[in-house]
C-alpha cells in the first residue's frame, strides 16, 4: 500500500460531530501518527525559513499542541491564550462570537513585551472569531504578529477573508470545501 504524503491524508473527518449536519476534521489521527506530525510541523514552518520569531502563541486547546513544537523548531518562546478562569496571573482578555453565545480567551499580561515578533498558530480557521480575538490580545500587549498559521482552512466560513483584512499573513497546509 503507497505511503501517504499529504497532510489531508491523515486528517479522519467525523460525521454529524458536534451536531447533525457538521463535517468534524478531526486532526487527532494527524497527530498521533509520527510521520503525519512531522509534517504537519514541518510544513507549518515553511513559508518562515529564515525569520526570526520571539513567541509562538497557541490558542487553546489543539493550538499548545502544535505551538509548543513549533516554538521548539524556531527557539522561540510559547505564550498560551486561554479561555476564561484557566491563567494564574493578571490577564487581559478579549469576547469572542461561537456559533451559540459568547466565549472570552485570555493571555497573562506579562507574556508579550512590545515589539516583540510573533507566530500565532492554531489547529483550525473556520469563521476566524477564535483568532482574530488572539490577534487582539497579541496586538494589545505590543506585540508584532508576523504570520498566523493553520493546519485546516474552512474557506466557506469567512475565517481567512477576515483575517486578510485585518492585514494578516494567512497560512493553512490545507482546505475543505463546505461545512
Ligand atoms: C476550534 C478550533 C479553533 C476554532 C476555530 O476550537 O480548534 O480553535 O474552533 O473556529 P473559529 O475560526 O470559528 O473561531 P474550539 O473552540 O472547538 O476549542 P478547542 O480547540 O479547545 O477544542
Ligand atoms: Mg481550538
Amino acid at each position: 500500500m503507497p505511503q501517504p504524503k499529504d497532510v489531508k491524508d491523515y486528517i479522519r473527518t467525523i460525521v454529524d460531530f458536534p451536531h447533525e449536519g457538521i463535517l468534524f476534521r478531526d486532526v487527532t489521527t494527524l497527530f498521533a501518527d509520527p510521520r503525519g506530525f512531522r509534517l504537519a510541523i514541518d510544513q507549518l514552518l515553511n513559508p518562515y525559513a529564515g525569520l526570526r520569531f520571539d513567541k509562538v502563541v497557541g490558542l487553546e486547546a489543539r493550538g499548545f499542541i502544535l505551538g509548543g513544537a513549533v516554538a521548539h523548531q524556531l527557539s522561540a518562546g510559547f505564550v498560551p491564550i486561554r479561555k476564561k478562569g484557566k491563567l494564574p496571573g493578571a490577564v487581559i482578555s478579549e469576547e469572542y462570537t461561537l456559533e451559540y453565545g459568547e466565549a472570552v480567551v485570555e493571555v497573562h499580561d506579562d507574556a508579550i513585551a512590545p515589539g516583540e515578533r510573533i507566530l500565532l498558530v492554531d489547529d483550525l480557521l473556520a469563521t476566524g472569531g477564535t483568532a482574530e480575538a488572539g490577534i487582539r490580545l497579541v496586538e494589545r500587549l505590543g506585540g508584532e504578529i508576523i504570520g498566523c498559521a493553520f493546519i485546516v482552512d474552512l474557506p466557506e466560513l469567512g475565517g481567512r477573508a477576515r483575517l486578510e483584512a485585518m492585514g494578516m499573513e494567512v497560512h493553512a497546509l490545507c482546505a475543505y470545501a463546505g461545512l
